[in-house]
């Protein structure tokens, strides 16, 4: 676990662990390379069994989850071909600044050109094709290549290439010879990039609905207070599926002094031990409402979660306490609140988006979760704090405090997902049935299921 108290400044961090923490790149046990031929046309008929076996309101089947050749097709289908949350415009704050990301054998370069714009690239040299940059994160003046010293603008142009052959004489012209470019879209300060040559065209659905939730907590003028990356073990699905659901709230005693733990319930369905915690929720949201209204900014929920490529939903909803942050009494952890806000108590907006984004927006931070796959097994969960950027650490904020009660409940939320894989990957294992607390977990899982049938069968 590492922790990142403000944005990265060294131009070539000497030594960065690698994603996973590791030090080595993570992959599927025995095979180095994409699912091929026979095995391939295997896998497929594997995963088809898989998708036809899972019974809506259950669980997958344990293949699902630990099966290595189909957590390739996970990667080939799904991951490689969706739009894939990878952070914010404020990880990237400089011309220069980048960030990597590894989508199974796949390295994305995100990178702020000197022309301020963000753009994403393949990770991979044009000439032999080696790993161009290895580092999880920094700053670079131009992209050089630690091979043969190929050189590429921060806009992806090769502008030096030693001793190839010039154009008159027959050599390639350097022209042909720009960085791979990679699908990125910011969406009110969240970056998405898609491998897929064609990418699914609902991210405009998203960005339109979202943008006018987001833009009170102007993502554009933060930046990073903390980053914290934790590897838990288990399939990515099973960090997804534990993230949409509140069920299991009651084991974060830091969460649930400001988390309503009845979240995802109707009121008919609120059991007697929570009736209390409700009340104050039903009480708390009237008072929401009315901030909202009073500043014009939307609260009502949108959910489209289980058809789109890109399954969202939003909403504004109260927190408990002071109603202000993820704190112990609710009161806010930053001084200086976002963008023009003129008030503190405006609870949590909650965006989730499939397969791989949570986020909660206060009106003094906002905390991003982006899951990203390592292997059948082991998943990345990257939670990244951002606070205005004018925001002085030690006078308006303390990072611990700020991060406390997320790292505290992202390390209960390994241990279920720990505990989970082992038990998915036990003989005995069957699908249980969800409690009316998990509609999301359906919703994720169904949505996991359309589109993996949709992408097998083309
Ligand atoms: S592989 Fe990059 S310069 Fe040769
Ligand atoms: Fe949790």
């Amino acid at each position: 676990m590492t922790t990142t108290p403000s944005r990265p400044t060294t131009s070539a961090p000497a030594s960065v662990p690698s994603q996973d923490g590791s030090g080595s790149t993570t992959r599927a046990a025995g095979r180095v390379g994409p699912l091929v031929g026979s095995a391939a046309a295997e896998a497929r008929a594997h995963l088809v069994e898989v998708l036809d076996a899972r019974q809506q309101g259950r669980s997958l089947p344990g293949a699902a989850y630990t099966d290595a050749d189909l957590h390739e097709l996970d990667l080939a289908l799904l991951w490689q071909r969706q739009w894939i949350f990878v952070g914010t415009v404020a990880e990237v704050p400089e011309p220069g600044d980048y960030v990597t990301v590894e989508l199974g054998t796949a390295s994305v370069l995100v990178l702020r050109d000197d022309d301020e714009e963000v753009r994403a690239f393949r990770n991979v040299c044009r000439h032999r094709g080696a790993r161009l940059v290895e580092e999880p994160k920094g700053s670079v003046g131009n992209i050089v290549c630690g091979y043969h010293r190929w050189t590429y603008a921060t806009d992806g142009r090769l502008i030096h290439a030693p001793q190839l052959a010039p154009v008159e004489d027959g050599g390639v012209d350097p022209a042909c010879l720009s960085l791979r470019t990679v699908h990125l879209r910011e969406v009110a300060g969240l970056l998405f990039v898609c491998l897929a040559p064609e990418p699914p065209d609902d991210l405009d659905t998203l960005s339109r609905t979202v943008a006018p939730y987001l833009a009170p907590h102007a993502l554009g003028r933060t930046k990073v207070a903390a980053q914290v990356d934790l590897v838990e073990a288990g399939n990515w699905k099973l960090t997804m599926e534990n993230n949409r659901e509140c069920y299991h709230c009651e084991g974060h005693a830091d969460l649930v002094c400001t988390f309503f733990p009845t979240w995802g319930l109707a009121d008919h369905e609120v059991p007697p031990r929570l009736r209390a915690a409700h009340d104050r929720y039903l009480l708390a949201e009237e008072g929401l409402h009315l901030a909202c209204e009073e500043r014009g900014m939307p609260y009502a929920p949108v959910e489209d979660l289980v058809e789109p490529p890109l399954g969202f939903r939003i909403q504004r909803e109260a927190l408990d306490g002071h109603g202000e942050s993820f704190s112990r009494d609710g009161s806010r952890l930053v001084q200086r609140l976002l963008g023009e806000l003129d008030e503190a108590r405006l609870g949590r907006l909650t965006l989730h988006a499939q397969p791989n984004l949570w986020c909660h927006a206060m009106a003094d931070h906002v905390v991003t979760f982006a899951v990203l796959p390592l292997g059948v097994d082991r998943t990345l969960v990257r939670t990244t704090w951002l606070v205005h950027e004018d925001a002085v650490e030690g006078v308006d904020y303390d990072v611990d405090s700020l991060t406390e009660v997320w790292r505290h409940t992202n390390e209960e939320d390994a241990a279920f997902v720990g505990l989970t894989q082992a038990g998915v990957a036990d003989p005995a294992y069957e699908p249980g049935p969800y409690s009316v607390a998990e509609r999301q977990v359906d919703d994720f899982v169904s949505w996991y299921v359309a589109r993996m049938r949709e992408e097998v069968s083309r």
